[in-house]
């Protein structure tokens, strides 16, 4: 009876120092060798009872360029909000370049260097072009108004709307407010971009001029992760399409072998629904 007690406490205390342990790691210290831009093993995320992510794992190289899409609800914008820390999540690990994290919106911008473009682009509407761009660098890196005035600028040209800088938001088309979104989230020189359906909030016309952007910047050699459904966009892009379906991952393959070959009867249902759109 001792013995068992004995055990039993054993048990609950290596339980409670392992627990202790992922708590550690999860808020970030440790620095792990590893090839990933990011790292996710066994990611679960609930709201209440219900599992919007089940068991994800998921490793994403640096440079590469990533793609999901899945049914409304597959858990796309959870996963991508864990990733960047905009969700806190139940079990598992997210490491951004080795570091294992589970940052505050602070740290994160700082130290892993993840940018986020939104459907809803997500702009200070009071602001103006310009002052939406340097917030970021001025307020948290430090960068003095000039340095940050002329990295904005620098960006203003790139997503070729220079000439928009002194207006406000609500002045701008949504392709046009897209890429200052864009341009804002690059102001931060992150690592790893991460891109929330950036076309489907955009009429037809300006679909295009943003894609167009998102393009230039994967030829430039960023990590990208983009849930969209804009499949021309992915077979031109994606390194590996990703299908999620009820919060995992259902397949994932090279944009060639996704569309030639689905592996399963849901993915290959998705896929019909949205080529004959
Ligand atoms: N804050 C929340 N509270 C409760 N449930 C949530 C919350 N956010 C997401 N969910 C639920 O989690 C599931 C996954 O949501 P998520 O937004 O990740 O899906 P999605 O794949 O991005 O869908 P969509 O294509 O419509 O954007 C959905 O069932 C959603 O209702
Ligand atoms: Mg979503």
């Amino acid at each position: 009876m001792q013995l068992r007690t004995r055990s039993c406490f054993k048990y609950c205390h290596a339980v409670k120092l392992k627990r202790a342990k992922r708590k550690i790691s999860h808020r970030g210290g440790y620095k792990l060798e590893n090839t990933f831009a990011v790292e996710i093993q066994g990611l679960t995320k609930s709201f209440k009872d219900f599992k919007a992510l089940d068991t994800i794992d998921l490793n994403i190289k640096h440079g590469e360029k990533v793609v999901i899409c899945g049914p409304s609800g597959s858990g796309k914008s959870t996963l991508i909000r864990c990733i960047n820390g905009l969700e806190d999540f139940d079990e598992g690990k997210i490491s951004i370049s080795g570091n294992s994290q589970n940052p505050t919106k602070e740290s994160f911008v700082s130290d892993f260097h993840i940018g986020m473009v939104f459907q809803q682009f997500n702009l200070f509407p009071h602001l103006s072009v310009i002052e939406n761009l340097k917030l970021g660098p001025v307020k948290s890196l430090g960068l003095s108004e000039k340095d940050a005035e002329t990295r904005a600028r620098k960006l203003l040209e790139r997503v070729k709307i220079p000439e928009q800088a002194l207006k406000k938001p609500n002045q701008l088309s949504g392709g046009q407010q897209q890429r200052v979104a864009i341009a804002r989230a690059l102001c931060m020189e992150p690592k790893l971009m991460l891109f929330d359906e950036p076309t489907s909030a955009l009429d037809p016309e300006m679909i295009s001029e943003v894609l167009e952007v998102i393009v230039d910047l994967a030829r430039e050699g960023m990590t990208m992760v983009v849930v969209t459904h804009e499949m021309g966009f992915a077979k031109k892009v994606a390194d590996r399409i990703i299908f999620m379906d009820g919060g995992s991952i259902v397949e994932q393959n090279s944009p060639g072998m996704f569309f030639k070959k689905p592996q399963t009867a849901r993915c290959k249902k998705f896929l019909k629904q949205i080529l004959h759109h």
